[in-house]
């Protein structure tokens, strides 16, 4: 029987300059439960050589408080994976390496959890984890979750209790199933998780990557370990990220980190923390892989993208301010220096001229003119921007804390479209905020129509505990009101898409070819400049840059594409050739 105990471990990032952080991690380690084969009767792994005794052993006698304490006083730099070698004082190096055993990941939610998985996928891998895409091969199930609506939450409880029967029926000739949360979910619940849901043998919040192969060593050892601390720094810079389904067209590149916006209704600056930015060269340093391994499209990732500010080295603080979008104003303190979005956009459009660079989710605040003028004048910066508005009423905007109104918003719709002529907005809107009235709702409908944007994301407003709405603010909407609402939203959005995406019929697109048509063998789908999906048949046709060559085109290939039918989320067309994005651009 293993003592119920509870080991605090502080540690401390101490480091020159402003991004000082100071870290605390909790072990948790509690009596095995009953799913869990008991020290009285221990799975074939620990019957060979009663290691689990003696890690036990290992843990009472392991450091104390005041151990990890003395070690704060030097200057140390984060752990990192060359640490292995040298475990906490109660593990050894074999225990933390992976013993070939084989990881099943999951991930739900946005592209930041796909990322979140590559990232510990890869640090995992390095550990000497094997990845498995066969759910009953696992040895070990993580599941990289998301908070944002209660919806997303539930999906995951349904998930465990899957796996609670997966977990219990397993022969006792395998080793044990462990069974992790990672992500948001783990850091906005915290040990509830483990309280309630008692399959679950660890936690990693989105900071705490670094830390699973210790996490799995302990769990591995029957007891459960939850590390949910928030970092000030870590954007895992130097873990380079191993994408689970390769694409060969596209990537996505994560720049930044957490959000310092505070918007009421939303769980995001809880769960993923305080905003940090990845240092430049970094992410050039990645970009100029992804390149050289033939990729034609990265999309730059963060909560905040546009907020991005480069503060890692003290000659970036006397970079010249930039100024936020007109009339827009932020929530937190405003910040000075470091390499801004304008700099890192230019720097990554440079690197590959026939590559695509993407970016989202930004803020409509960071949209200084220098961030227009550069999407406008670089051929491969997508004309596309999303600019999630939330709402159209400025009541509610207000009650949101979006830093904003509707006339600001508008007129930033307006000068983008000055700057940029056609480009593709697309936006976020929430149906049913605390507060919001008929008429409210409507302002969001003829906002919708004002603006037409191309692509929508639109969601029933879900009161999540901790935010600012949650505390202040009644969610006096009712279910079905909501649900209404959203819906008159979505017929809304998609009656202007379709009028807007009609105005493409007719005009030659630039298609990147990702592969062949979900729905046909026969056709081939790609997207636009403006990220729309574009479908047209897979049929022979000339290269731009060599006449003589015919062929068919591959994913990866750019390929001019007549539109002749457009629906909201589609355009069909028909190949004319094959081209390069430089080719295309100088004849635009
Ligand atoms: N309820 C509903 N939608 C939400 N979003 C964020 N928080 C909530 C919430 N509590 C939406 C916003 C955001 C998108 C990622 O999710 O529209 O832009
Ligand atoms: Fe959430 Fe607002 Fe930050 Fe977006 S900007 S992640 S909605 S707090």
């Amino acid at each position: 029987m293993y003592p119920v105990q509870c080991v605090l471990q502080v540690q401390r990032t101490v480091r020159w300059g402003p991004l000082a952080s100071v870290s605390w991690l909790l072990l948790r380690t509690c009596r095995a439960h009953s799913n869990y084969p008991s020290a009285a009767c221990p799975g074939p792994e620990r019957q060979k050589n009663g290691e689990q005794k003696d890690f036990s052993s290992r843990l009472a006698t392991g450091p104390t408080f005041q151990h990890f304490l003395r070690n704060t006083s030097a200057p140390q730099e984060k752990p990192s994976l060359p640490e292995l070698e040298d475990p906490p004082p109660y593990l050894t190096v074999e225990e933390l390496l992976g013993r070939q055993r084989k990881v099943y990941l999951e991930t739900y939610g946005c592209q930041m959890n796909v990322n979140d998985t590559e990232i510990a996928w890869s640090i995992l891998q390095k550990s000497g984890y094997l990845r498995t895409s066969n759910l009953q091969e696992a040895d070990v199930v993580l599941l990289v979750t998301c908070s944002i609506r209660e919806k997303a939450e539930q999906t995951i409880w349904n998930r465990l209790h899957q796996l609670k029967a997966l977990k219990t029926k397993r022969p006792r000739s395998r080793v044990p199933l462990k069974v992790g949360i990672l992500g948001c979910m783990a850091e906005r619940l915290k040990e509830e998780i483990l309280n309630r849901e008692k399959i679950v043998d660890l936690l990693a919040g989105p900071d705490a990557y670094r830390d699973l192969p210790r996490l799995l060593a302990v769990a591995e050892s029957g007891q459960q370990a939850a590390n949910v601390l928030l970092s000030l720094d870590e954007t895992y810079a130097d873990v380079m990220p191993v994408q689970t389904s390769p694409s060969v067209t596209s990537a996505f590149v994560s720049i930044m980190r957490g959000c310092d916006n505070m918007c009421s209704y939303c769980i995001v600056p809880f769960t993923r923390g305080r905003e940090r930015s990845r240092p430049v060269a970094s992410i050039l340093e990645e970009v100029r892989k992804l390149s050289d391994q033939g990729l034609k499209e990265v999309t730059l990732l963060g909560q905040n993208v546009n907020s991005f500010r480069d503060n890692s080295e003290v000659q970036f603080n006397s970079a010249a301010s930039t100024n936020l979008s007109r009339g827009f104003s932020a929530n937190s303190k405003s910040k000075q220096g470091g390499l801004r979005f304008s700099h890192l956009l230019d720097q990554v459009s440079r690197i590959d001229p026939e590559m695509r660079i993407r970016f989202t989710s930004p803020h409509p605040k960071d949209f200084p003119d220098e961030v227009l003028q550069l999407i406008r004048e670089r051929d491969n910066i997508c004309k596309q921007i999303h600019l999630p508005a939330q709402s159209g009423s400025s009541r509610v905007l207000a009650a949101m804390r979006r830093g904003y109104s509707r006339e600001a918003y508008l007129e930033l719709v307006h000068h983008i479209r000055d700057i940029i002529p056609g480009v593709s907005l697309s936006s976020d809107f929430i149906a049913g905020f605390c507060g919001e009235t008929e008429e409210d709702h409507l302002q969001t409908v003829s906002l919708l129509r004002d603006v037409q944007y191309n692509v929508g994301f639109l969601f029933a407003y879900s009161m999540r505990q901790k935010t600012r709405a949650y505390h202040r603010l009644k969610d006096d909407v009712p279910e079905e009101v909501k649900l209404r609402r959203l819906e008159e939203l979505i017929n809304v959005f998609r009656e202007e898409a379709s009028k807007t995406n009609k105005t493409f019929v007719g005009c030659t697109q630039l298609v990147l070819v990702e592969g062949l048509s979900k729905r046909s063998s026969t056709e081939l789908c790609g997207r636009n400049d403006g990220n729309l999906k574009v479908v047209f048949p897979d049929v022979e046709m000339e290269d731009v840059t060599n006449p003589e060559l015919t062929g068919r085109a591959q994913p990866g290939d750019y390929v001019l594409v007549k539109i002749t039918s457009a629906s909201s989320q589609t355009l069909r067309g028909h190949s004319l050739c094959r081209t390069t994005l430089k080719d295309s651009s100088a004849h635009r």
